[in-house]
């Protein structure tokens, strides 16, 4: 999706914006564009396609302001295009603006404007945002400090839908205001001054001290202070916080993709998951969170809801949650969930999980819980992120920043945060043996050891990939949580590959999709809970004898002479085998999309973190 960048203070605004971008560009994108002030003017500089497009812009050079606003955009309203790129300005190019988000009433706005005499010379929504500036300024007779706060602030009133806005003026060439509503925007303070991003790793390289705007709470910054008002623009004080991720986190560090290394990445970052929570011997520790017994007893339904591989995750956590704490749970995309009226009250605990803490769908689903009287607990990876600060507990999976759109260390991290949850819920609830938890931790804190294994198996699954790059369709079965992992395994190779897969529940084959299975189909197999064994070959002998081609990722002792390629992981509790069999599935959707010469982090038409509906 859209991302933002911001610079005033003491150095060259430019290079600063683009190389924001230039960190920003894995959100996905199609145009790009910059505005600085110079001599007392607002300069923009745009165009479509890549943020290194921006250097061959005549002049771009030469820009030497200190106060900058930049912007990657990902096309919604208008096609992408030079004219749709940010930043706009208004009529009068006294402010400029960029945008994320979406406005929702955008059409009446622009109706009002246009009566008003206003032009407009792109498709977008946001360009109502600067000639609304420009209208309650003009409209404002008071000629004090205040006056271009005002014009914004009544400008976001108007607004209805999402937004994330910088704006600068000609008019108060050493200002920026900035302002949030249901869109992420953080504030860095650095040695030079202050960097605005849509996104923590944009900003690493210059700090880890941030602040995190609340909605409708706008910033005003110069090039050594910053203020801040809220919606009635009434000043207040705001805490900065410090954000632990190591700058060399967001980089590539010698792999060749984002995405590689975050794979490689799974066993540190399942270790700082765990962290000082489980330890043997001990109780788990949510210190954090405090969920009291009393709260818990009386549980009687827990829904987690998410999209895409956190929601996959979550398909995990159920089983978790089920056997451990002896609680129905439901799991949900957000998107259904929330036009489905679930059932929903003070006696249901809602579990949200997202990477980002930005989707816009998981956001709404967690609105609706809460005006439902639920309590909501968020799983995020994002120190406050927007779904941190909407919900009553928040538990994060400390993986580091994930950069690469297709999500990785994110869903182990997700995963093992999930089982540690419910082993600290049935502590509290006394709902399993103890002998039992305490089996299950051990098996937990061998985990990243044993995720080693799997890593190595990297040489077989390229070997694998190579052969079948060129297919059109693929089918993942598995039952269990094996089927958990078909889903991640299939969304991954879509995701990246584009070659079109389907996720089948290994009983399901013989209920239709069968009939799809001819000679030289792949049918890719996770086969790890021994109880489900002899009846999951059973459905893979079956689609051999249909002719297909078999990659098998299990921690079984089967022959290779029976299989096509066989990928043998560590054994582990069944509840925690997706966290081992899911990375040779990551690998083979990376080494297939290499293979294909695609860029593997920056797949077509997906953003990192989907901040619209
Ligand atoms: O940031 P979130 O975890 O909320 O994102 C949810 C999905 O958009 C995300 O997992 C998506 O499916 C990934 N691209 C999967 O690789």
């Amino acid at each position: 999706m859209c991302g933002i960048v911001g610079y005033i203070g003491k150095q060259t605004a430019c290079p600063i914006l683009i190389n924001g971008l230039t960190a920003l560009e894995y959100r996905g994108y199609d145009s790009a564009g910059i505005a600085s002030i110079e001599n007392n003017k607002i300069c923009v500089m745009k165009d479509k396609g890549r943020v290194s497009n921006l250097n061959n812009i005549k002049g771009i050079n030469k820009l030497d302001g200190t106060v900058g606003i930049a912007h990657t955009r990902w096309a919604t309203h208008g096609k992408p295009s030079k004219e749709n790129a940010h930043p706009h300005m208004d009529n009068s190019e006294t402010f400029a603006v960029v945008h994320n988000g979406i406005i929702e009433n955008y059409n009446e706005l622009r109706n009002f404007l246009t009566d008003n005499g206003y032009k407009f010379l792109s498709q977008t929504d946001t360009e109502v945002i600067p000639n609304l500036i420009h209208y309650h300024f003009s409209k404002d007779s008071y000629a004090d400090d205040n006056k271009f706060l005002r014009a914004v602030n009544q400008a976001t009133k108007d607004l209805k839908g999402s937004f994330a806005i910088e704006v600068l003026s000609n008019l108060y060439p050493d200002k920026m205001i900035v302002v949030r509503k249901d869109s992420p925007l953080v504030i860095g303070k650095g040695t030079t001054g202050y960097h605005i991003a849509s996104d923590i790793p944009a900003l690493l390289e210059y700090t880890r001290d941030f602040y995190l705007l609340n909605d409708y709470e706008f910033a005003v910054m110069d090039k050594d202070s910053i203020k801040f008002y809220n919606e009635n623009l009434v000043e207040h004080e705001k805490e900065i916080k410090n954000i632990e991720w190591d700058a060399s986190a967001a980089e590539k560090n010698g792999y060749e993709d984002y995405m590689l290394k975050e794979i490689f990445e799974q066993p540190i970052a399942i270790r700082e998951t765990i962290g000082s929570r489980l330890k043997l011997g001990e109780h788990c520790d949510f210190s954090d969170i405090e969920i009291s017994k009393e709260y818990l007893s009386t549980i009687n339904k827990i829904f987690i809801v998410a999209c895409g591989t956190a929601m996959h995750a979550g398909l995990t956590g159920k089983k978790f949650l089920e056997n451990l704490c002896k609680i129905p749970v439901e799991v949900d995309i957000a998107s259904e969930f929330r036009y489905r009226n679930p059932i929903i009250n003070e006696k249901t605990l809602c579990i949200f999980i997202s990477q980002s803490g930005e989707t816009a769908d998981t956001i709404a689903a967690l609105k609706l819980c809460k005006s439902k009287g639920a309590k909501t607990l968020a799983v995020s990876n994002v120190i406050g992120s927007s779904i941190t600060r909407e919900s009553d507990y928040t538990i994060y999976t400390h993986a580091g920043p994930e950069i690469a759109v297709a999500s990785t260390k994110a869903y182990t991290s997700q995963v093992v945060l999930l089982g540690i949850l419910a082993i600290y819920f049935a502590e509290i609830l006394e709902s399993t043996d103890s002998k039992v938890l305490e089996d299950l931790k051990k098996d937990i804190l061998d985990l990243p050891k044993k995720i080693e294994t799997s890593l190595a198996t990297t040489d077989e699954v390229k070997k694998f990939a190579k052969k079948i790059h060129k297919e059109k369709d693929v089918f993942f079965i598995g039952r269990g949580s094996d089927y958990n992992v078909a889903l991640e395994g299939s969304l991954k190779l879509k995701e990246i590959s584009y070659i079109h897969s389907e996720a089948y529940a290994s009983g399901e084959l013989k209920h239709g999709p069968i009939a799809l299975i001819e000679k030289g189909i792949t049918v890719i197999s996770i086969l790890t809970d021994e109880n489900l064994i002899e009846k999951s070959i059973s459905n893979i002998v079956e689609v051999i004898s249909r002719g297909a081609k078999t990659f098998i990722v299990t921690n079984q002792n089967l022959s290779n002479s029976d299989f096509d390629t066989v990928i043998k992981i560590e054994k582990t509790n069944p509840l925690l085998s997706p966290i081992l069999s899911v990375v040779p599935l990551q690998l083979l959707a990376y080494f297939i999309s290499k293979e294909k010469g695609l860029d593997v982090d920056k797949p077509r038409n997906l953003a990192k973190s989907v901040t619209v509906e």
